[in-house]
C-alpha cells in the first residue's frame, strides 16, 4: 500500500512539474530575456590586476589591405570592409570558470561617460553595457589551469572604437581585472548596412542606412541607376534621436529603511548607445522588374565623397503585373553572433540559420516580410546595428518590410495596447527610425503595400485594431482597395495572433487567439476574402484549414480551388527566437504544426496559381505546402451572404 501511495505521489509531482514547465515555456514565448540584461553592470567595479592582461589586434580594422596580394585593393573595388575578426589574448593569474570578456564600444567605458541625471546619486563605475560578451573559457578548456586564452571575435563597424575588458566575479558581481588597447575601423563613420523598403507607390524604392555623418558634416545621397547605365544621384534625409527619446519605467525597490527608484528600462540607462545618423533616400520612377545598381555616398565640404560598397536590386512589378513573384514571411527572428559570443547563440539559436537560408536563396526571393519581434534588443541599442549587419545581404537586395511587435513597441503608460515593458524602453523609436515602412505615420505601424499580383495589409498588433479604432478603419480600407482581378492574392499580417493558434498559452485561455483578437476582424477577412492571414509571436509553425467563424469550410489539405469562402491562418513565428510549445488540445481547424524554426515562401506563378511552402531554417527543405488554383469569378462568387443586395431592376 505504501509503495502504491509513493508511486501515486511521484506521478502527481511529475505531472505538476510538467504543467509548471509548460506554463513557463508558454509565457516565455512573449517575454524574451535579453542576455545583456543578465550582466549587473551597475554593480561593476575596477579591481585592476597588473599581472593580468588582455590584448587585441589588429589595431586598425576594415582597411582595404589584401593579405594575399600584399597590397591595398583599389578603392573602386572595395570601399572598406564593415566587419573584421579580431584576435584577443588574455592572461589571468587567478583564472576562474566564470571570468568573461566584455566588448565595449566606445572604447572608453569608465564612469567619465556617465550622464549626471541626479546629483545626489553616486554614479556607477561603468554606465553602459558591453555590446556583447563571451566567457573566457569558451573554446579554451585549459583556461582555468593555465590562465591563458585566445579568442577570435567578430566586430562590425558601429561608428566608434572598441575595447575588451576581462572581468572576474561572473555576470552578477563583475570586477574589471584588465582592459585592452583600443581597436577601430579605418573609417568608423562610413555608410553601412543599407535596407530597402517599398515606398508609398509601387515604382519607388527607399534605401535606409546608418552612418556617423550628420548632415552638417557631409551630405548624404544614393548614387544609382539602371544596371550598366549612367548613374544619377538622389539626396537622402537624415534622422537621429537622443537618450531622452527613449521611454523609461520607474522601478521601485523597497529596502529596510527606504524606497529607492531607478529607471528600470535599459534604453535610457545602461542599454543606451548613440545610434548615429539614419538616412533614407527615395528612388523614384523605377522601371518594373529591371535591375538597378546603387551605392551610398556622403559628400564632404571639400567635394570629395565617402562611399559604401556597391549593391543592386530588382525594381518591383507594376500592381497586377503577371510575372513570377516570390514572397518570404516570418516573425520573431532576432539576432545571433557568428563568433559564438555565448548568450546570443543560446538565446536565438535559429536566427542565423534563417538568415543564411534566405541569403542562399536570394536569387529566388523578391520581397521579405519580418512580421514583428525584429532583433530583441529590448532596450540595448547597440543590437540594432548588429541586426542590420546580419541581414545586410538580404535587406540590401530586396525590400525588407517590417511589422511592429511587442519587443519593438511595448512600454507601460506610452499608448501601446499592452502594458508590458517588452521593448526595454525603446517604445518603438528604434523600429520606426532604423527602418522605413510606407506608413502614413511610422509611430502607427500599419500600412499597405503592393507587389505585383499581391496586396498586403500589414497590421500593428501593439495598437488597438478593434472595431471603432483608427486602425480598424485602415484595415477595412486596405482590404477593400485590392482589385482582385489584378491582385488576386490578398494577404493580411500582424505580429500577435489575431486569428488562430494552438500556442500553449492561447490554448490555456481556451480561445486559441490573442484576447479580443479576431472578434472584429473575422467579418473583414470574410467580406474581403482574404486568402492567408499570417502571424508571429508564437514561436512555431501552424497552418489552419480555410476557416470562417471557427469552422473549416473546406476538407482539402493540399490543393484549394474554386470559390473563396474562408481564410487560411498561418503562424510563422519560428524565425529564430527559442521555440514555443503547442497546447495539448487538438482543434479541428489545425492542419499542420511544426515545433521548429522556419519561414514561409509564397510563389505566385500567375493570377490563377499560388504555391505556399513552409521551409525549416535548419536545412531549407519544405515541410509543408499547398497550392491554390482559381479564377477571378471564384473570388467574386457570393458566400456567407457576403455580397451586397442586388436590385430586381432590369
Ligand atoms: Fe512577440
Amino acid at each position: 500500500m505504501d509503495i502504491f501511495r509513493s508511486l501515486k505521489l511521484f506521478l502527481i509531482l511529475l505531472l505538476l512539474n510538467y504543467v509548471k514547465f509548460d506554463l513557463v515555456a508558454a509565457h516565455d514565448s512573449s517575454s524574451g530575456v535579453q542576455p545583456l540584461s543578465k550582466i549587473a553592470i551597475h554593480k561593476a567595479v575596477f579591481v585592476l590586476n597588473d599581472s593580468a592582461s588582455i590584448k587585441a589586434s589588429p589595431l586598425l580594422l576594415g582597411t582595404n589591405w589584401n593579405v594575399q596580394l600584399g597590397a591595398y585593393e583599389p578603392n573602386d573595388v572595395m570601399q572598406g570592409k564593415d566587419s573584421e575578426w579580431v584576435d584577443v589574448e588574455i592572461e589571468q593569474p587567478k583564472p576562474l570558470e566564470d571570468d568573461w570578456i566584455g566588448i565595449f564600444s566606445p572604447a572608453n567605458f569608465n564612469s567619465s561617460t556617465c550622464p549626471q541625471e541626479d546629483q545626489r546619486q553616486q554614479p556607477p563605475f561603468i554606465c553602459s553595457a558591453p555590446i556583447k560578451y563571451k566567457f573566457a573559457n569558451d573554446s579554451n578548456s585549459n583556461y582555468t589551469k593555465t590562465g591563458k586564452a585566445y579568442h577570435k571575435l567578430r566586430l562590425i563597424n558601429q561608428r566608434a572604437d572598441f575595447s575588451f575588458a576581462l572581468f572576474s566575479g561572473g555576470l552578477s558581481n563583475p570586477q574589471v581585472v584588465a582592459v585592452s588597447n583600443a581597436v577601430r575601423f579605418e573609417n568608423p563613420k562610413a555608410p553601412v548596412y543599407p535596407r530597402l523598403s517599398q515606398g508609398k507607390s509601387w515604382n519607388e524604392m527607399t534605401v535606409t542606412w546608418t552612418s556617423g555623418y550628420n548632415i552638417d558634416e557631409a551630405y548624404p545621397f544614393v548614387e544609382w541607376g539602371l544596371k550598366g547605365s549612367p548613374q544619377t544621384r538622389s539626396p537622402a534625409g537624415t534622422l537621429t534621436f537622443d537618450r531622452k527619446s527613449m521611454c523609461a519605467v520607474k522601478v521601485e525597490t523597497r529596502h529596510t529603511n527606504f524606497v529607492s527608484q531607478s529607471a528600470g528600462a535599459p534604453a535610457r540607462t545602461v542599454g543606451w548607445r548613440d545610434p548615429g545618423f539614419i538616412h533614407t533616400a527615395f528612388l523614384k520612377d523605377l522601371w518594373p522588374n529591371l535591375m538597378y545598381t546603387y551605392k551610398l555616398g556622403h559628400m564632404l565640404s571639400n567635394g570629395s565623397c565617402i562611399w559604401s560598397k556597391n549593391y543592386s536590386f530588382k525594381a518591383s512589378p507594376y500592381p497586377g503585373q503577371d510575372s513570377l513573384q516570390s514572397v518570404v514571411i516570418f516573425g520573431d527572428m532576432g539576432k545571433a553572433e557568428r563568433d559564438g559570443s555565448n548568450g546570443y547563440n543560446n538565446y536565438q539559436p535559429g536566427s542565423l540559420n534563417t538568415t543564411d537560408q534566405l541569403i542562399k536563396d536570394m536569387d529566388n526571393i523578391d520581397i521579405v516580410f519580418h512580421i514583428g519581434d525584429i532583433c530583441y534588443a529590448n532596450g540595448y541599442i547597440s543590437q540594432w546595428d548588429q541586426f542590420t549587419s546580419q541581414i545586410e545581404p538580404i535587406a540590401s537586395t530586396v525590400p525588407y518590410m517590417l511589422a511592429s511587435g511587442n519587443h519593438e513597441r511595448d512600454v507601460p503608460g506610452t499608448g501601446s495596447f499592452y502594458d508590458t515593458n517588452d521593448s526595454g524602453g525603446e517604445c518603438g523609436v528604434l523600429a520606426q527610425t532604423m527602418f522605413y515602412v510606407p506608413a502614413d505615420n511610422r509611430a502607427k505601424y500599419w500600412y499597405s503595400t503592393d507587389y505585383g499580383m499581391f496586396h498586403f495589409c500589414i497590421v500593428d498588433s501593439e495598437h488597438d485594431w478593434r472595431e471603432g479604432s483608427e486602425q480598424y478603419k485602415f484595415i477595412e480600407q486596405c482590404l477593400a482597395s485590392a482589385d482582385r482581378q489584378k491582385q488576386p492574392w490578398l494577404i493580411f499580417a500582424a505580429h500577435r495572433v489575431l486569428g488562430y493558434s494552438s500556442g500553449a498559452w492561447y490554448g490555456q485561455q481556451g480561445t486559441f487567439e490573442e484576447p479580443m483578437g479576431r472578434e472584429s476582424l473575422q467579418k473583414l477577412w470574410q467580406k474581403y476574402k482574404v486568402d492567408i492571414a499570417f502571424f508571429g509571436h508564437v514561436h512555431n509553425y501552424e497552418r489552419t484549414c480555410p476557416i470562417y467563424q471557427n469552422q473549416c469550410v473546406n476538407d482539402e489539405t493540399l490543393h484549394y480551388s474554386g470559390t473563396v469562402n474562408g481564410t487560411i491562418h498561418v503562424v510563422v513565428g519560428g524565425g529564430g527566437r527559442s521555440l514555443s510549445y503547442f497546447a495539448r488540445e487538438d482543434t479541428l481547424w489545425s492542419l499542420k504544426k511544426d515545433f521548429d524554426y522556419g519561414f514561409v515562401k509564397l510563389t505566385a506563378f500567375n493570377h490563377s496559381s499560388l504555391l505556399f511552402e513552409y521551409k525549416r531554417s535548419s536545412d531549407g527543405n519544405v515541410y509543408d505546402s499547398f497550392t491554390i488554383s482559381r479564377d477571378y469569378r471564384d473570388v467574386l462568387a457570393c458566400v456567407h451572404d457576403g455580397c451586397e443586395p442586388t436590385t430586381s431592376a432590369i
